[in-house]
């Protein structure tokens, strides 16, 4: 089926106004109209004022551009134009864009999201580690801090001081060989926590276009934690490889890391692993094995629901410890107890990944799924 042009895009929202009346299609707010495979994308401009009076005309473009033959989901992005305080004037951070002509993340093969259904279960840990693992592969790793409310990536690589630009782009910081950006390197915590859920998202996707991240094998995205709309956005506005779900074995953590599987397979972005993160509690005291939040729970749901299991990491001191001082434990002693369960994760990760590419242009429907 032909793919719709532009003309056909514009005509489609002809009727919609912005609030002051104008019609949408003859206002200068439309940016970034195209079609990518079967997805539209469009961002429309605004400000952090007036974004939340845009919510109902944004879900009106997407539910008209869906409806257009030859297309299966739109995506649609309020940007607004001042989203971000940055601390490190990175350059033009969130203004809006001319239509990208280049995708930005082009040199990049796989894009994976380390997500959960809630918050500390150890996501970040498993990201970093993860990270670490694949670098020890030799592959070239990124990694992206996207929880905009609780940033740890700088914690757990120990960086310091301020991303530089490199012209209109960031460069990422450097750390154990990993390049890493996080959103807590370039928004303030007050200023993300007005933050509406387009809003964080348009902050996300921008934050990941304006780096330049140079030739990557794997970029990993540490997801903020839960399911609402932010990730569902983000899910979908990038084009994602695939999602890797951290869950503890216990019933309450993994009642929602069904759910946030159930969201990424509604937005076809396949699950390539569950990792059962605090699986047992080695006793430095006693030496016994302590199944603190029950047993095997992850690996269960994994068979369960047909998806990977990637690894079971034990509860330890060391682990944490290792975190908090900033030297994650697949640095410091990658051939360790630890060391060796992340990078025997990485290896199934990229077995999991490798008959997949990076979904583009009309191949994206042929992504294997679960
Ligand atoms: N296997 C583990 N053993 C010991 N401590 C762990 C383990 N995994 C994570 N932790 C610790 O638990 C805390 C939460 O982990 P982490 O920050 O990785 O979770 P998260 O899911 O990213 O949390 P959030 O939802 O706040 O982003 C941290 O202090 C971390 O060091
Ligand atoms: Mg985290």
């Amino acid at each position: 089926m032909d793919t719709p042009d532009e003309d056909v895009l514009r005509a489609a929202l002809a009727g919609l106004s912005l609030p002051d009346g104008t019609p949408l299609v003859a206002s200068d707010r439309i940016a970034g109209l195209g079609v990518n495979g079967s997805r539209v994308n469009l961002s429309i401009l605004t400000s952090a004022a007036e974004a939340p009076l845009l919510a109902p005309l944004r879900d009106e473009v997407e539910a008209r551009l869906r409806r257009l033959p030859g297309i299966s989901s739109a995506f649609v992005v309020l940007t607004a134009e001042t989203p971000a305080t940055p601390r490190a004037a990175p350059p033009q951070l969130g203004q809006p864009k001319p239509a990208a002509k280049a995708d930005p993340l082009a040199g990049i093969r796989h894009v994976v999201a380390v997500a959960s259904g809630k918050g500390g279960v150890g996501k970040s840990t498993t990201t970093v580690n993860l990270g670490l693992g694949l670098a020890a592969q030799g592959l070239k790793v990124g990694i992206l801090d996207a929880d905009v409310y609780g940033p740890s990536l700088p914690t757990l690589l120990g960086l310091h001081g301020r991303p530089q630009a490199r012209g209109r782009r960031l460069v990422p910081m450097q750390a154990y060989g990993l390049r890493a950006m996080s959103m807590g390197l370039l928004v303030d915590a007050e200023t993300a926590m007005v933050w509406r859920g387009p809003m964080i998202m348009s902050a996300i996707t921008q934050m990941m276009a304006d780096v330049d991240w140079g030739a990557l094998d794997v970029l990993l995205v540490d997801m903020p934690p839960g399911t609402g709309d932010a990730q569902l956005a983000l899910a979908q506005g990038t084009r994602l490889s695939g999602a890797v779900i951290v869950s503890t074995p216990q019933d309450l953590s993994l009642i929602d890391a069904r759910r946030g599987i159930a969201m990424f397979r509604k937005v076809d972005v396949p699950i390539l692993g569950i990792v059962e993160n605090m699986a047992h509690f080695v006793c430095p005291d006693c030496g016994g094995s302590h199944a603190i939040f029950g047993q095997g729970g992850a690996q269960a749901e994994a068979a369960r629901l047909g998806v990977p299991f990637l690894g079971a990491v034990p509860l330890t001191m060391d682990l944490r410890a290792a975190s908090d001082a900033g030297q994650p434990v697949t640095a410091r002693d990658p051939d360790g107890p630890l060391g060796r369960i992340y990078q025997q994760m990485a290896r199934s990760l990229m077995a999991d990944l490798t008959p997949t590419r990076r979904a583009t242009g009309p191949n994206a429907s042929d992504r294997r799924l679960p």
